[in-house]
């Protein structure tokens, strides 16, 4: 091995790692020096390789570009560190302390809440939390003897009052001149968008079962539900300069989900749509929150291993602690470690590579 043609790459700093190449070889390996065990005025020419315990000279003509990448290294390792320490500090603030010290006072934005989906799953929790939270509650959704069995339980346990709406919100524009006529005169400080439905199939897009209805419901249910019962509650939130809207998405949008494709497009949508009302309303008073939750507890997830689960009460009552701190979230703090975790370990490119592999379908297919 040479020592002429050697030179020392700095990884973060020259006494920690070091990258040595070996020209002559073309090979390239990760080692550490130990400068350290040299007097210091001899440490900035040569140093020991771990491996081999030889002491090594380094070739000067490579000093300049061995400063420059000490820096690097070092400036590196400090936005490593920075952006390390914002994200723990984020996730602490948005989901641990605002248990105590929460970003909005709810209950100040006006006296009604309404929610879409509301008589089961995290719909039916969120209208329990708002309702335990001070809000009379409307809520909305298919069938008329859950809407009423959830009204009463509110009005028993919280005290507070409710009105319901029954609606089917795969249907087209027509259904929303009905809602908008049962709104009417109801100062709303929260709109929860949380109907949504998912095709229970992991298949390519044309073979899911009647496939024309299918992604006329889900376009229906997951967007357009969305787009109008803003439209309907938007302006009233506007003059009052105060209001709350949590919009519905899912992490499945926060990708490509191949298999799954309509739900996890769908719910782009809802996602992009937020995050762009909160920039054109937020100087006007109005929050708009961005939910993306991974999996809950609910009967959409039956099928679902607990474990990989938090309860819907549990969920939301971290989720609706976040409103004002962030307006994007996953919604409760297991959630945001997994989704931390998911992006180090299987970034889009690989999730879209095995997507294409039978791998996919021999052990994510399983799931469903
Ligand atoms: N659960 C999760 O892990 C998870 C993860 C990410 C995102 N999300 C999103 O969170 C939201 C709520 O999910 P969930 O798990 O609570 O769902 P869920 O358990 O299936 O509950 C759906 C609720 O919406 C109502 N609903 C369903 N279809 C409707 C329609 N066409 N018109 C009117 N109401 C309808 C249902 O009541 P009726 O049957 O009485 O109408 C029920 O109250 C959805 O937008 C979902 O995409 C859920």
């Amino acid at each position: 091995m040479t020592r002429k043609a050697c030179f020392l790459v700095p990884f973060i700093s020259q006494g920690h790692a070091a990258l040595f190449l070996d020209a002559y070889g073309g090979r390239v390996h990760l080692s550490c020096a130990r400068l350290v065990e040299l007097p210091a005025e001899r440490s900035h020419h040569c140093f020991i390789a771990r491996e081999t315990g030889e002491e090594m000279a380094i070739d000067s003509s490579a000093l300049p570009l061995d400063h420059a990448l000490n820096v690097l290294g070092v400036l590196t390792f400090l936005w490593l560190f920075v952006k390390i320490a914002l994200v723990v500090g984020w996730v602490m603030r948005v989901y641990v302390l605002s248990e105590k010290w929460r970003g909005v006072d709810l209950a100040s934005y006006g006296p009604w809440a309404v929610v879409t989906g509301s008589t089961s799953g995290i719909g039916k929790a969120y209208a329990h939390e708002l309702a335990r939270r001070g809000f009379d509650v409307v809520l909305i959704s298919r069938s008329m003897e859950k809407l009423k069995q959830v009204a009463a339980e509110i009005e028993q346990q919280h005290g507070r009052s409710t009105k319901v709406i029954q609606t089917d919100f795969t249907g087209g524009s027509e259904i929303y001149e009905p809602i908008r006529a049962a709104l009417q005169g109801l100062e709303i400080g929260v709109l929860v968008n949380n109907v949504g439905m998912v095709a229970n199939q992991l298949v390519p897009f044309l073979s899911v079962t009647n496939v024309d209805k299918y992604t006329n419901d889900a376009v229906n249910c997951n967007m357009l539900s969305t787009v109008k019962m803003t439209q309907i509650i938007l302006p009233q939130m506007v003059a009052r300069k105060k209001g709350i809207i949590i919009n519905f998405a899912s992490f499945g949008g926060a990708r490509p989900w191949p298999f799954n494709l309509m739900y996890g497009a769908t719910k782009t949508f809802v996602d992009f749509f937020s995050q762009g009302l909160d920039i054109e309303y937020g100087s006007k008073g109005i929050i708009v929150q961005s939910v993306l939750p991974l999996y809950v507890a609910t009967g959409m997830t039956a099928v679902i291993d607990k474990r990989f689960t938090v309860s819907s009460e549990s969920f939301v009552r971290q989720a609706l602690n976040t409103v004002g701190l962030s307006d994007r979230v996953t919604g409760c703090l297991s959630h945001a470690v997994q989704k931390l975790a998911i992006e180090l370990v299987f970034p889009v490119w690989l999730h879209l590579f095995v997507a294409g592999t039978t791998l996919f379908e021999k052990y994510v297919g399983k799931v469903f």
